[in-house]
């Protein structure tokens, strides 16, 4: 028996195994590169070693990849051999594994909270726990487990600028700005490399309307995260959309192929199909599209990719966005195919993401496949009862407000003054900032006022 950093209890005999897996904790919660291969010398080193094993599929269900459905339900077989003998704690990991396997989401969610009712400083649970709630829209649940567990950090316990960027996202995705700020900064100023932080910080910047303070935080920060995961492309998809509500239609353009859609870049070859990548370029290229952007081919990339995964009904959010790309490439065939596909879904089994496929993402996707054939009536009639369900399909406010713009658009195309009213009461609602000083709906304001 061992402890991780924080004391928590880990059932191997091997002192490696332990040591590595800790060290794959760090760099997860840190969202650093690499660490699979980590965790899998910690499983090499002890296979009966319940935690790696069910961690191993942890990781690979948040991928939110169907063809590593396989390779998951393996990882939880091995993590079941020593279950009896592992710590109650080990064993909530073995149990949400069992439930991503079976695609009940809320059960999982739940043994995280399990775990953090007894272990509140189990950083692996926290994380965990939010990153599923934030795909599933559930940011409120996400912000009161990280309230929950607030009482019991502190500075001197490791990780505290971890926990930090997990309060401060939950912060800034329930609206509490002012605070999300504090918590972000001060996450960032105890390890200037905690990029989860520094994007929490981005959010505040981007929902309260201040660009140029996003930019400069953004841009004296790039340099930090050279060894990150696939967040760093997000954070660059941050930063492309101030400079394109600063009208730096080159800038956009420039980081769009060298970071946010870089093909070359090794983790993009390593993966390019990722569902945060893919929702990054399309709604970069969306948005670039409709502040008057030539895109040139650079939809046809993601395009081929998404045609491959048609039938992957593992990520709402995802789901819709390749609706966006299958129309902007005018392959209108696939687009019936996926939302056939999503419907199919939505219909016929009890996984947790089919309800929302069938409130949010087929309404978001027929919504946004209608206003690239120009049809705005039919846009409206799709999206307009399904609007406020858009949250059940995950994502940021920031994220999810591009089917909100796709919506205001069809409204301002038709003039429907009243309409484009209401929706923007209604952004402004959800926590955007005088919404018609940005771009995307500065027409909407012209038609309004
Ligand atoms: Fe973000």
């Amino acid at each position: 028996m061992h402890t991780d950093i924080r004391g928590h209890s880990l059932t191997t005999d091997s002192k490696e195994a332990a040591a590595d897996f800790s060290t794959a904790i760090d760099m997860f919660t840190q969202r650093q590169v690499d660490v699979v291969p980590v965790l899998q010398k910690s499983i090499d080193s002890d296979p009966q070693f319940t935690m790696a094993q069910a961690t191993f599929g942890l990781m690979l269900h948040g991928a939110r990849n169907a063809n590593l459905k396989a390779n998951m339900q393996s990882a939880l077989t091995q993590a079941k051999v020593a279950y009896s003998h592992s710590t109650r704690r080990e064993q909530q990991y073995v149990d949400a594994l069992e439930c991503a396997c079976n695609g009940d989401l809320f059960a999982m969610v739940a043994c995280y909270e399990n775990i953090l009712n007894d272990h509140p400083t189990d950083l692996l649970a926290l994380n965990l726990a939010q990153g599923e709630l934030f795909w599933l829209g559930e940011m409120q649940h996400s912000n009161r487990l990280s309230d929950m567990a607030m009482p019991h950090w502190n500075e001197n316990i490791p990780g505290y600028s971890e926990y930090l960027s997990v309060r401060a996202f939950d912060l800034e995705e329930t609206n509490q700005f002012l605070e999300a700020e504090k918590a972000g900064k001060q996450s960032v100023a105890l390890r200037s490399t905690n990029i989860w932080g520094a994007h929490a910080v981005a959010h505040v910047f981007l929902m309260q309307g201040r660009h140029r303070e996003g930019l400069e935080w953004l841009s004296s920060k790039q340099d930090n995260w050279s060894n990150t995961n696939q967040m760093k492309f997000h954070i660059w998809w941050h930063q492309c959309l101030f400079h394109l509500e600063r009208k730096e239609h080159d800038a956009v353009l420039e980081h769009y192929d060298r970071w946010v859609r870089n093909r070359s870049d090794a983790l993009m070859v390593a993966m390019p199909d990722l569902y945060i990548d893919m929702q990054n370029g399309s709604s970069m290229l969306w948005r670039l599209e409709h502040a008057g952007v030539s895109t040139g081919n650079r939809w046809q990339e993601m395009a081929e990719l998404a045609a491959r995964r048609i039938d992957d009904m593992n990520s709402t959010f995802t789901s819709a966005h390749y609706a966006v790309i299958f129309a902007a490439t005018g392959q209108f065939e696939l687009c019936a195919k996926l939302i056939a596909n999503m419907q199919s879904f939505a219909q016929s089994n009890n996984h947790t993401l089919a309800k929302r496929y069938a409130d949010a993402a087929i309404p978001a996707a027929i919504g946004a496949v209608a206003h690239r054939k120009g049809d705005y009536q039919q846009t409206l009639e799709a999206m307009l009862p399904a609007r406020n369900h858009f949250w059940q399909m995950g994502g940021s406010h920031a994220q999810q407000d591009l089917f909100h713009q796709i919506l205001v658009d069809a409204a301002v195309k038709l003039k429907q003054k009243d309409t484009a009213a209401l929706l923007l009461q209604e952004i402004e609602a959800r926590g955007f900032t005088e919404p018609t000083r940005n771009v995307a709906y500065q027409a909407a304001g012209k038609l309004v006022h």
